[in-house]
């Protein structure tokens, strides 16, 4: 049994897994939370499957070593679409992942049309066809990557103005596809993607619904801890591979939750 100040792992390249930790945050307002962003290996996007499986496994094993976790859940639904089975093999404790929102976005959709929208790495993803084969059969299911956006979100968590250009082209590339007229569902399949979700209904229109796995994956959690105790004294933590400077101007936002100052994890 966990102890009361044992920490959950929230682990993503960035800032994008915070998505899943404001979610988390609602449920279970005291539970000690080390949040971990791999800038030293964002993104993982642009990366093949080889190389972030064999960082993803590595780190998580490491952080869990150093951490002692009750439970991690990968928020990032790159890393956990390619590495969530080889996480699982290396580690003992409960592995939470974040994958595509295809099963609500097809219970939501009128048209049939749904968008998903994520890094280059996860919409070619096998996990991402089994999604679709099982909850989207009979369905249309328009994948297109949007690499670009993870820059964008991390700016503007930093407080930085955003040009919302490339989300606008992004909506005319998907409406300008066959069927893309009919488009009502768009999933964000990039954890970074819901902090853009006002610049996604600017640019998509509200007959548009976005959907994102952040509030279901905090359920998720919080059902695999239930009946746990939380040290409401215990800090929640946000940690950085390689220098702590890479997480500077995010210190309004990790104060706002409560995360306090970046710490560096490592130089790997
Ligand atoms: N937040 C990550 C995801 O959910 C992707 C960012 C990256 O490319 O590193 O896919």
């Amino acid at each position: 049994m966990a102890e009361p100040n044992d920490p959950i792992l929230l682990f993503d390249t960035g800032v994008g897994g915070l998505t899943v930790y404001d979610a988390l945050r609602d449920i279970l307002p005291d539970a000690p939370v080390i949040y971990a962003a791999d800038y030293a290996g964002i993104p993982y996007g642009q990366k093949t499957e080889a190389e972030v499986g064999a960082r993803v496994a590595g780190l998580l094993g490491r952080m869990a070593e150093r951490y002692q976790p009750r439970l991690a859940c990968i928020a990032c639904n790159t890393a956990s679409t390619i590495a969530l089975g080889m996480v699982r093999e290396v580690l003992e404790i409960p592995i939470v992942g974040t994958v595509p929102a295809i099963k609500p976005a097809a219970s939501l959709t009128k048209t049939g049309t749904i968008a998903l929208v994520g890094t280059k790495a996860t919409i070619r993803q096998a996990y991402v066809d089994d999604l679709e084969a099982q909850f989207a059969s009979g369905k249309n299911l328009l994948r297109i990557a949007a690499p670009e956006l993870v820059d964008i979100a991390e700016a503007k968590l930093r407080g930085h103005a955003i040009d919302d250009t490339a989300i606008r082209a992004l909506a005319e590339a998907l409406r300008g596809t066959p069927d893309g007229e009919t488009i009502d569902t768009l999933v964000l399949a990039c954890t970074h993607f819901p902090l853009l979700s006002d610049e996604f209904a600017l640019a998509f229109g509200p007959d548009v619904n976005l959907v994102d796995g952040a509030q279901g994956i905090a359920r998720r959690i919080a059902a695999l801890l239930e009946g746990q105790r939380f040290d409401p004294g215990e800090r929640s933590r946000f940690v950085v591979t390689g220098p702590a400077d890479r997480a500077a101007g995010l210190e309004r936002a990790l104060s706002a939750r409560g995360l306090g100052v970046a710490q560096s994890f490592t130089n790997p």
